[in-house]
């Protein structure tokens, strides 16, 4: 969950590696440093660490590192890079080496001494202590993976040899860029893209070194030849445009990205997706679909309108708790969904799935390692997420699963039509942002809020609910309406906020539900697809029940939004979280 950057070129890279940084503090930011020359680190933001770099600081080559704290608290001696005990090797490290304990005692042996409680600073001194036996920086490396067990993205300079970075990777996320000038590692592509535009996608194992002119990547001990690709990126996707955050911007191109999906994914009023994967999903007996947070609750809503429709029997798992899943149909195909690509429950599932053929990975990053993994893997097409929070990503989850949906059944029209109408009614939502915010007002100082709703408006509040705890930090739940009175309504009181949605004439028996929660002098307010006329009542029109997840989700989105920024909170980088979770 970390953010790597290391560069080496011909010419002096402080300027480059700093806008690096900050581009990657999405990735974990409670603490920073780089080296450059000088190994400069503290707690806080890159914001913090400018404070302290001053003219002398410049080089040609240098690393960076932006931390989401493991192994020990957040503090400056935890924060990376770290130093070698006797001052041979600088270091930089995303992932969790699982055997570093039994390490360090040998190292301690040796007479080693450490100044952290990372595992990422033994990895250092093994290294310093293979160096000091052999003089050989790539030996060192080479025989120090051989002893880690865990996962690593590591970045590293041999202070003898000050112009090269040496790499290695593991089950976390690493690639390299190349340009005529100088080479670089990085963790992130869309961090570094302003740099260039050509990069080396690394598997897992691979190592090796580069300077400013020469890239040697080895597996197995043996050097191997990779192609670079050529990516085609906006520069203006990873600017706020205009909009105070990143989540705003993006809650506001969700239209463009149903727009995109659309544009990739139609022709003709016919849906375009490969044939032989809708035939696969057609047969299947059962179709198994994996995420984590809120592309779990994508694929909650997925489940529900794949079997209503195709009524053909979707399973979905929390891709962190699969492996705790006793009966599982390993003969249907996998839907991973996956906004970063990189997400590590997923990984592991991955790995725990024998047969590979029948994987799939929905993501929006087409180089992450679970789109190289996958049997094929398909554009969520949302553009560069850049807030923590995921938003327009989500809606693009949504999207593809309802499409594959009117695909199995040859409904492409009906699908396309909607798609259209939910463009509109998002764009009218967008529109009338005062009545979001007034009732933002009203709820912001919940100590605890509920969400009510019946069938797929419950699914509808688990994402809406994640959404308000996580930017604005206020407690909330959802639950099914007709639960309440069997445990959960003890915790109803004077003053308590609730907020119910209705999409559904189905689902008016929660209108009881309020009632009941109103005898307890809770504060209701009410969001629904139809006027119910009632007080309290937002009213977001939708004519297909099927797609109002698509068109409601956003005005939940702008309320998180609102009682977050209503209540000062770090919008774009809440508090404890990382844009992509890389470690267990
Ligand atoms: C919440 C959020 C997370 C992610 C989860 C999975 O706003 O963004 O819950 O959805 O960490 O991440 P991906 O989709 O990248 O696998």
């Amino acid at each position: 969950m970390c953010g790597i950057i290391g560069i080496t070129s011909k010419n002096n890279i402080k300027f480059d590696l700093i806008k690096c940084l900050k581009n990657l503090e999405y990735r974990g930011y409670d603490s920073v440093g780089i080296y450059l020359n000088k190994l400069i680190k503290t707690k806080g933001r890159v914001s913090d660490l400018e404070k302290l770099i001053d003219d002398s600081i410049n080089s040609s080559c240098g690393l960076g590192h932006s931390r989401w704290a493991t192994h020990g608290i957040v503090n400056n001696v935890n924060a990376h890079p770290f130093i070698s005990y006797n001052q041979k090797f600088v270091l930089v490290h995303n992932g969790i080496i699982t055997n570093y304990l039994e390490i360090k005692e040998n190292l301690l042996i040796k007479g080693y001494k450490f100044y952290s409680d990372t595992d990422s600073e033994v990895v250092c001194n093994l290294l310093d202590c293979y160096y000091l036996k052999y003089h050989d920086a790539f030996k060192s490396l080479k025989l120090t993976l051989n002893n880690l067990e865990g996962s690593y993205a590591l970045g590293i300079i041999n202070l003898d040899e000050p112009n090269k970075i040496y790499f290695a990777k593991k089950d976390s996320p690493l690639v390299i860029g190349k340009s005529s000038n100088f080479n670089f590692i990085v963790s992130d592509i869309n961090s570094s893209y302003f740099l260039t535009n050509e990069f080396i996608i690394l598997n897992d194992k691979e190592y090796g070194y580069l300077d400013s002119d020469n890239i040697h990547i080895y597996l197995k001990d043996k050097e191997i030849l990779k192609n670079s690709i050529t990516l085609n990126l906006d520069n203006k996707e990873i600017t706020k445009d205009g909009f105070e955050h990143f989540m705003l911007k993006e809650i506001h191109e969700e239209p463009k990205v149903l727009k995109n999906i659309l544009d990739k994914y139609t022709l003709n009023n016919k849906i375009c997706l490969d044939p032989l994967f809708i035939k696969e999903l057609i047969n299947a007996d059962e179709i198994n679909i994996l995420g984590c947070g809120t592309s779990y609750h994508a694929a909650l809503i997925g489940k529900e309108i794949i079997e209503k429709i195709t009524m053909k029997k979707v399973n979905v798992y929390l891709a962190s708790e699969f492996s705790n899943v006793n009966l599982i149909n390993y003969n249907s195909p996998f839907i991973f969904l996956s906004q970063s690509g990189e997400t590590i429950d997923l990984k592991i599932a991955y790995n725990n799935i024998k047969n590979k053929d029948k994987i799939y990975t929905f993501t929006n990053v087409l180089t992450s390692s679970l789109a190289q993994l996958a049997n094929k893997a398909f554009d969520l097409c949302s553009g560069i997420e850049i807030a923590v929070a995921s938003t327009k990503a989500y809606i693009s989850e949504v999207t593809l699963l309802i499409m594959i949906a009117y695909k199995m059944i040859n409904k492409d029209e009906i699908f396309i039509n909607e798609i259209y109408n939910c463009i509109n009614s998002i764009n009218k939502t967008l529109n009338t942002k005062e009545s979001i915010y007034e009732l933002a007002t009203k709820i912001k100082d919940s100590t605890s809020l509920f969400f009510l709703g019946r069938g797929m408006d419950h699914l509808i509040n688990l994402e809406n609910s994640l959404k308000l705890k996580e930017v604005s930090y206020i407690h909330s739940e959802a639950f099914y309406g007709g639960e309440l009175k069997h445990g959960s309504i003890a915790l109803i009181s004077k003053g308590i906020n609730v907020i119910g949605l209705i999409t559904n004439e189905k689902y008016l028996t929660l209108l009881s539900n309020i009632k009941e929660v109103e005898s307890r002098h809770a504060n209701v307010n009410l969001i629904s697809t139809s006027n119910l006329n009632i007080n309290s009542q937002y009213v977001i029109e939708c004519n297909n029940e099927l797609f109002t997840p698509i068109i409601v989700s956003p005005f939940f989105q702008l309320l998180s939004y609102y009682c977050a920024k209503l209540n000062n909170r770090d919008i774009d980088k809440p508090r404890n979280l990382a844009k992509s979770c890389t470690v267990e």
